[in-house]
């Protein structure tokens, strides 16, 4: 018999936290949903009543926490209370890497997981059930079993216990909530056989019986810095291919289509691109290499780190493309980028390729134009360290890179040695290049670092074109 769960508490509503529960409380109206996090100005735009103002973009999103938000769903920011009514707790917290001290750019920070999972110890009443949501180091649970395990015993209101299980999120950004209610599989670690089933009930409302894996806690926390390794493992080894088909005359995506024809490989996660971007996939690899290290595995370190060195180089190769073709300089030049989230359908930044590509262009001088239809100009002066400005007037080659927000890819353009495409926006796909090619300055090149653009319209209009993986 499992424990009937009747609310749950979630801490941490960022991209993970927040639709998440959103769809646990679109799936089970029975369970209240209480998402709670210390940042007041996030709680209070998920209760904006303009749904709009939601802190996370995702398609669907505004739907779903329309449906349940008051009704099932909550959010707030009076986490111990929350804590307090709560039969089952998720940790959905940041996990970044570490920036100072021991494994300092490898090892995950796990300051907000431990702070919060003594906040738990201290606020929980009865019996909790406290499930791992963030992405964590293999052993975590045992870390978050001790700190709770003090807290164990009698106590005024009743005898306070804890299970503790793991179970990782495998959401992609852009398509969170198709991901979430049809996910390829949810997975279960932990020991406690009632635990176990409390939190696979709660699934079992929408997801098929067969999608939902149980294992033990080191492997579901494993499997998930493992997923998480492979696929990008896919995207390095995919954009190194497409640096050979250039120098060879191949087509990447030719290459990719026929390899991906092999029901051993499979046809996704083979586009070639600007190098993977987004909060996780290096983090998780850096985790990774760090865990193998600690273990003494330090070839197996090496194997991991490199998929890692290979983005980090498939980024300066691209800003490298747009120097070397622009006659080896870009002092003083406008270059229209066109794309700043780390991929479309969201607003995210988070690692995203563009920040490294776009800091080379500045430090070359070069004036960019950026586009982008979801990421705010804030978000872009924290990511790029400089606010935006406009380009100098009287000497355009003193040599100081600026960079300023466009309202569109028209405006971007205007006037532009150059356009870079670097995320995969639908409308890109579609722009009219004729009408774009008379706003630059010629001779222009457009360099498409996600080959999603017309690019026989763009030769045809006159502008050269150089496209990521063609040779
Ligand atoms: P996020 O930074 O968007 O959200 C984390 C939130 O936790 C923040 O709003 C922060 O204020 C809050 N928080 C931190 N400590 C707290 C505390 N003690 N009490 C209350 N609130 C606290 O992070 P995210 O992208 O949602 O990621 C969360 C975890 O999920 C990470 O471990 C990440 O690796 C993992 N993950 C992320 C994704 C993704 O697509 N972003 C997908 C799968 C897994
Ligand atoms: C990724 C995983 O796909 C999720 O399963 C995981 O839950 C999540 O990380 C996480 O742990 O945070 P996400 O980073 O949101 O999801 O997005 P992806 O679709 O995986 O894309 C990651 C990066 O790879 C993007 O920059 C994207 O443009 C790039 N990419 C992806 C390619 O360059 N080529 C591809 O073929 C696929």
């Amino acid at each position: 018999m499992s424990m009937a769960i009747q609310s749950i508490c979630c801490i941490g509503a960022g991209y993970v936290g927040g639709p998440t529960m959103a769809v646990i409380a679109d799936r089970c109206p029975h369970i209240q949903v209480t998402v709670v996090d210390l940042n007041a100005a996030r709680i209070a735009a998920w209760n904006d009543p303009d749904l709009g103002g939601l802190p996370v973009y995702e398609p669907g999103l505004d739907a779903v926490v329309g449906r349940c938000r008051g009704r099932n769903l909550h959010f707030s920011t009076a986490v111990d209370a929350a804590i307090a009514q709560a039969d089952m707790v998720f940790l959905s917290v940041n996990t970044p890497t570490k920036t100072r001290g021991i494994g300092a750019g490898q090892a995950s920070d796990l300051r907000w997981i431990e702070a919060s999972a003594r906040q738990v110890a201290a606020a929980a009443q009865g019996h909790t059930i406290v499930v791992e949501k963030s992405t964590l180091p293999v052993r975590t649970a045992a870390v978050i079993k001790t700190i709770l395990g003090a807290a164990e015993g009698e106590t005024p209101s009743g005898r306070k216990s804890f299970a503790v299980l793991s179970n990782p999120e495998f959401l992609a950004e852009g398509t969170a909530i198709s991901d979430l209610e049809a996910p390829d599989r949810v997975l279960i670690g932990g020991e406690e056989p009632a635990a176990i089933e409390a939190l696979a009930s709660i699934y079992q409302q929408w997801v098929p019986t067969e999608r939902i894996l149980r294992t033990n806690v080191w492997s579901s926390e494993l499997s998930k810095l493992t997923a998480n390794s492979f696929l990008a493992q896919r995207i390095s080894s995919i954009n190194s291919i497409a640096a050979l088909c250039e120098a060879t005359g191949a087509d990447v995506r030719e290459v990719a289509r026929a390899i991906g024809a092999d029901s051993r490989i499979g046809p996704k996660f083979l586009k070639a691109g600007p190098g993977f971007g987004g909060s996780c996939f290096q983090k998780d690899i850096l985790n990774l290499v760090y865990l193998c290290r600690h273990y003494g595995l330090d070839d197996v370190a090496a194997y991991w780190e490199s998929v890692v060195s290979l983005n980090s180089w498939q980024q300066h190769r691209i800003s490298t493309k747009v120097v070397q073709n622009l006659f080896g300089t870009v002092t003083g030049k406008r270059i229209a980028v066109l794309g700043f989230a780390f991929k479309a359908d969201t607003n995210d930044t988070r690692e995203t390729p563009a920040i490294r590509i776009c800091a080379d262009l500045l430090e070359e001088g070069a004036q960019l134009a950026i586009f982008d239809p979801k990421v705010s100009t804030q978000q872009m002066a924290l990511d790029l360290g400089q606010p935006p400005q406009h380009p100098p007037g009287g000497n355009a080659l003193s040599g100081e890179g600026v960079w300023q927000v466009a309202p569109s890819p028209e405006a971007a353009v205007r006037g532009a040695d150059a356009v870079l495409v670097l995320t995969e926006w639908q409308q890109f796909t579609t722009l009219d290049w004729p009408a774009l090619a008379v706003l630059m300055r010629q001779p222009a090149w457009l360099f498409d670092a996600r080959a999603i653009c017309d690019a026989h319209g763009a030769r045809a209009a006159g502008l050269k074109v150089w496209r990521v993986g063609e040779g």
